[in-house]
């Protein structure tokens, strides 16, 4: 059966369309990019060029008609684009992180709805091959109760190469620091394993230099899917080297996924010595692999959303919990006034 074809609209020509979506959704048959739209003109007119788009715009309003747009443009600037959006009637598949508070994702959510559009969030890792298998021998309790879930990611930032007008440089643009901008995606990927259904936080801190966040640790409890309560405790960094890691720590075993595409779901000893790397029978994982694949994979998800009207994988309505997360992490520790 022929698959649907989706006319697809771009918001933002930044680094994320250049290096990932552009050349993700130039090879997948069933998308047609139809125009890019940024402020900044000349790096729209770029990449359009290199990928044989025929239409730039610098304003929504001038867009013609799509069927799904990508919004990926940053955190602090999405909110006028949102209601324009909404009265366009497009489906939208947004970048992370996905809204700066639960208020603020749930009138997208609310909006979205009374718009009749799906909305769909840019957590991939979702998608990635290690994420899924983990999914699913947490959803079918096959190593046992889970007791407790260590995730953390980090290296020491020496530079970024940007200038100061770069949107991570300005809380505002980016609604956060490292725990916004990167913790988003561990925490994600921590919930989207567990099927997590609540958490709370019982310690957390947070290191600020001026209004940003460099490292953020929390501890807590979270609620699994169909299991009892378990331990949870996350850091993310951009001042120490920690472990780019999901630790799922079971009664006599641990299981150990990485943060990166390829990384292997490792069975390990109760006390973390590795037995097996694990890798999911019958193809039944999605095919990732390298990043793009997981963009790909995450737009197949997104494009089966809009066509079922069921949000699945990709859809935003999971993620509330990560926003949730990472709201209460900044509210127990706001930024120095
Ligand atoms: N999923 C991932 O792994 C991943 C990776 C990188 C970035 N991202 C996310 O994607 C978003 C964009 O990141 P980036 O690195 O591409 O940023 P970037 O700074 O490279 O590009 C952002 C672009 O948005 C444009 N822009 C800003 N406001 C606009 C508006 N109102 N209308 C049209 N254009 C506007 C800017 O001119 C700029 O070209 C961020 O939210 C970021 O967190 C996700």
């Amino acid at each position: 059966m022929d698959q649907p074809l989706f006319r697809v609209g771009i918001i933002g020509a930044g680094s994320v369309v250049e290096d990932y979506h552009l050349p993700v959704l130039n090879a997948l048959s069933q998308a047609r990019v139809m125009w890019l739209c940024d402020l900044n003109r000349q790096r729209a007119a770029r990449l359009a060029a290199a990928y044989r788009i025929k239409s730039v715009y610098q304003q929504l309003e001038q867009c013609s008609e799509v069927d799904v747009a990508l919004l990926a443009i940053p955190l602090g600037c999405r909110r006028p684009v949102w209601e324009r959006l909404f009265a366009r009637g497009w489906h939208v598949l947004c970048e992370k992180p996905f809204a700066a508070n639960v208020a603020e994702h749930d009138w997208i959510m609310e909006a979205g709805t009374a718009a009749r559009i799906q909305i769909g969030a840019g957590f991939m890792r979702r998608t990635y091959r290690g994420v899924a298998l983990a999914r699913r021998l947490v959803a079918q309790s096959l190593l046992g109760r889970l007791r407790g879930v260590w995730a953390s990611e980090g290296g020491r930032l020496r530079a970024t190469g940007r200038g100061s007008d770069w949107y991570q440089a300005s809380r505002s643009s980016a609604g956060g620091g490292v725990l916004m901008e990167s913790g988003c995606h561990l925490i994600d990927q921590v919930f989207s394993i567990c099927g997590a259904q609540d958490f709370t936080i019982e310690h957390s801190a947070i290191v600020y230099h001026e209004e940003l966040d460099y490292e953020a640790r929390a501890t807590g409890t979270l609620i699994p899917a169909g299991q009892p309560p378990c331990k949870l405790a996350v850091a993310v960094s951009r001042l120490n080297d920690y472990p780019n890691q999901v630790v799922l720590q079971f009664d006599h075993a641990q299981l150990r996924i990485g943060t990166a595409p390829d990384a292997p779901a490792q069975l390990c000893t109760g006390d973390g010595q590795t037995v097996a790397q694990l890798a999911a029978a019958g193809g039944a994982e999605p095919a990732t692999g390298r990043a793009y694949r997981a963009f790909s994979a995450h737009w197949c998800e997104f494009f089966r959303q809009c066509t079922s009207g069921i949000a699945a994988l990709a859809g935003a309505a999971s993620s509330r919990l990560t926003t949730a997360f990472i709201e209460s992490c900044y509210r127990l520790n706001p930024p120095p006034a």
